[in-house]
């Protein structure tokens, strides 16, 4: 197992390029259950998330290759419509086949996933639009188990906001009969982004990118020939506060400004400068952090994933800030590894209460879920010594050579086999 090594503070300098978004891909690779035939994607990040819904998809039938950012799917051999435990709860995004295997093939196996680090995070929007396609379902002995002739369109209210429940009734829906229609539907860049491939692909969908998305069903899709994936914005997010928290002068490209307007709005707050320079966003850290108040909320609000690296930075601005957290209320594991780094945070409820210090100090710390190992290395880059942070397979989860891009804009950080 790696630990990754930073040995702070550093001043971050230079530039850095955005890698794809993974939860774009990991929503748009189950859209090939629904078109037979090779499918192409670039600019595809190379994460442990990404060669897991491969193994998923493989397990299913097809054939699947990632090489140099090209991920190629063939589907046109899928024939199975289970998905299992070991791989289902490696990672949650694999319950994404459900709603495309019920639709392609009238069934679908697929684990029920568990709770997980950053919260209990329910299906129950999922199996709710399912059923009111027309889908049998039952669970049983720890698997979801769906079936149905021919899903059919209908009016889906979800009851709350969800961006994989959305994409998973988006899924579902395409080859149904009729209309459907989404209300409430998260609004998320990554759901329009997957409307977007699987119109590409034939499909008749409108209104993505509000809370209200149509579904005209159509009898069939053809596979996608190219596309490039989105750029990453929460990995935007975290190298734009990784310079503001190293008062750093960063040069964040092949990102997208009009993703991470809440982030740019939150930082300048802080005392950041921010410019926006064709293709990109530079990011100059002001020289005092201000403190600031964030609340986590649907997009375009401030997104949940990036709290944990925001809270990093309140830890050493100059002041009081409350961080709330209104998507996944016990999403803090971060903040008592913070806490041994001389952080000064109170968790009260769904919010952390965050006194800001002059500096954190370097200390061995343990990365818990994704997110929270990207504060954790940011909290290294601002602290003074070497922080140990063990292990960072969360962070190879979801972030392409993270530790790569920080080493060539300045940092001193690299990897230690355990
Ligand atoms: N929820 C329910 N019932 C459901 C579905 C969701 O109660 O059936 C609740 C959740 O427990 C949560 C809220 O609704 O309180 C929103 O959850 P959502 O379903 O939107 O989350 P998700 O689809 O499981 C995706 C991202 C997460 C990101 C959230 C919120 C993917 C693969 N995952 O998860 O990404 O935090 O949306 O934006 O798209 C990450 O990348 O680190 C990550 C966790």
């Amino acid at each position: 197992m790696d630990s990754i090594i930073v040995e702070g503070p550093s001043k971050l300098e230079g530039e850095v390029t955005v890698s794809g978004a993974k939860n774009a891909v990991l929503a748009l690779m189950p859209a090939c259950i629904l078109a037979p035939g090779r499918n192409r994607f670039t600019n595809v990040p190379d994460l442990a998330d990404v060669r897991t819904m491969i193994k998923l998809l493989k397990i299913l039938g097809a054939e699947a290759e990632l090489q140099d950012g090209t991920l190629i799917i063939d589907s046109s051999g899928l024939n199975k419509w289970v998905a299992p435990y070991e791989l289902v709860r490696t990672m949650r995004a694999s319950v994404l086949v459900l709603g495309p295997l019920t639709a392609m093939f009238g069934r679908s196996r697929v684990s029920l996933p568990g709770g997980c680090a950053i919260g209990e995070r329910p299906i129950d929007q999922h199996l709710k639009g399912l059923g009111l396609l027309g889908a049998e379902i039952e669970i049983e002995e720890g698997y979801i188990e769906t079936s149905a002739s021919k899903l059919k369109g209908n009016i889906v209210p979800f009851d709350i906001s969800t961006v994989t429940g959305t994409e998973n009734i988006m899924l579902a829906s395409v080859l149904a009969d009729g209309e459907t229609i989404l209300l409430n539907a998260a609004c998320e860049p990554e759901v329009m982004e997957l409307a977007s491939v699987l119109n590409k692909m034939g499909a008749r969908i409108g209104g993505a990118g509000t809370d209200i998305i149509t579904i005209q069903g159509v009898e069939r899709l053809s596979p996608i020939e190219d596309h490039q994936v989105m750029p990453d914005r929460i990995e935007t997010g975290t190298l734009m506060v990784a310079s503001a928290l190293t008062k750093g002068d960063l040069f964040i490209r092949k990102c997208k400004f009009e993703n991470v307007g809440a982030i740019i709005g939150k930082l300048i707050e802080t005392g950041a400068e921010i410019s926006r320079i064709d293709g990109g966003i530079r990011v100059r850290g002001g020289d005092e952090i201000k403190s600031i108040d964030i609340n986590t909320l649907p997009y375009p609000g401030f997104p949940t994933d990036m709290q944990a690296q925001m809270m990093t930075l309140m830890s050493i601005s100059n002041g009081l800030s409350v961080i709330t957290e209104n998507i996944f209320p016990q999403r803090f594991m971060h903040a008592g590894e913070l806490r041994r780094m001389g952080a000064d945070i109170k968790l009260v409820g769904n919010s952390a209460v965050v006194r800001g210090i002059s500096n954190l100090r370097a200390a061995p710390i343990m990365a818990s879920d994704l997110r929270a190992s990207a504060s954790l290395v940011l909290a290294g880059l601002a602290a003074s010594g070497k922080t140990k942070i063990s292990r960072v397979y969360h962070l190879d989860r979801g972030y392409d050579g993270l530790d790569k891009k920080l080493e060539a804009a300045g940092a001193r950080i690299w990897r230690e086999k355990d």
